[in-house]
């Protein structure tokens, strides 16, 4: 199936994941920095496992916050709308994409697995560079390739193809898809991002996590999320994947080229924190 049948298709389905209505809802008050703390808190009150969740994530060792958070008008208080924002797409988009695999082939724990491993690594990097705000780094990498959910799900064939050919020609899953010139799964992803109305951020990080920023767009979080990537699949030694300075976004080039210079010294502690995040989500 080529390109704009996909494309067509999609926009036809009615079925795609959806987040809870109350996601939506917060995703939608806070596109306005002027919303009230108390509206939000209203927002998210409506919906107490999604608090609870949430709660549960931001108190999680992998997450960073110090002091422990009890309840969610603190939480709000001391961690901000976008820390907020970003716990509550996480919690939702875990629960919305988790159970859903319909292809034999498709090892959709490990399709998680490394998108947890790309958020660590993402936050890690963000937080040693300064270039990105860290918790929201992890929610880009976290969600970076969820139009490979809606492949999986509803374009099984399409996906079993590219698979093969990712594999016959030992390259990435997606350069398969730009050889079969089809609906590329970080377009899928930022066209269900719309459909959430998550924060254009995450959109852009989704959109263009393989390149392709236009001049005069922030690359930064793509290009973070990018390297995260990439590296994850190098540490992983997943076929067509190599990181070198070439090839890197250049938003981020120089600061992260620094840090990898030094992995040896930290490591250690992402792979723990990986270990951590993937029992997190896996007991969730
Ligand atoms: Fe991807
Ligand atoms: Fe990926």
């Amino acid at each position: 199936m080529n390109r704009h049948r996909m494309i067509k298709t999609i926009d036809g389905i009615s079925d795609l994941p959806t987040l809870p209505t109350v996601a939506m809802a917060v995703n939608s008050l806070l596109q306005d920095v002027d919303t009230p703390i108390e509206h939000l808190v209203d927002l998210l009150e409506k919906d107490q496992s999604i608090v609870l969740k949430m709660l549960r994530l931001v108190n999680s060792s992998f997450y960073g916050f110090k002091s422990r958070i009890t309840n969610l008008r603190h939480a709000v208080t001391l961690m901000g709308y976008s820390t907020v924002q970003n716990a509550v797409v996480t919690v939702s988009v875990i629960d919305s994409l988790k159970t859903k695999n319909a292809l034999k082939g498709f090892d959709i724990s490990r399709f998680w697995t490394h998108s947890i491993c790309v958020a660590v690594m993402s936050r890690h990097l963000a937080a040693q560079t300064c270039l990105a705000v860290p918790e929201e780094a992890f929610t880009a990498g976290l969600v970076h390739d969820i139009g490979k959910v809606v492949l999986v799900n509803h374009f099984p064939e399409v996906c079993l193809s590219l698979m093969e050919t990712a594999m016959d020609g030992n390259v990435t899953f997606y350069t398969a898809e730009k050889t079969e010139d089809t609906y590329p799964h970080n377009l899928i992803g930022s066209n269900l991002a719309r459909r959430w109305m998550l924060p254009e951020s995450l959109k852009m990080a989704i959109r263009h996590h393989h390149g392709g920023i236009a001049q005069g767009v922030d690359g930064t979080l793509p290009g973070l999320i990018a390297i995260s990537d990439t590296l994850v699949n190098v540490m992983n030694n997943l076929p067509g994947h190599r990181l070198i300075p070439e090839i890197m976004p250049e938003a981020v080039r120089g600061p992260v080229t620094g840090i990898l210079k030094d992995s040896a010294s930290w490591f250690p502690d992402v792979k723990r924190e990986m270990a951590a995040a993937c029992d997190f989500f896996n007991k969730g």
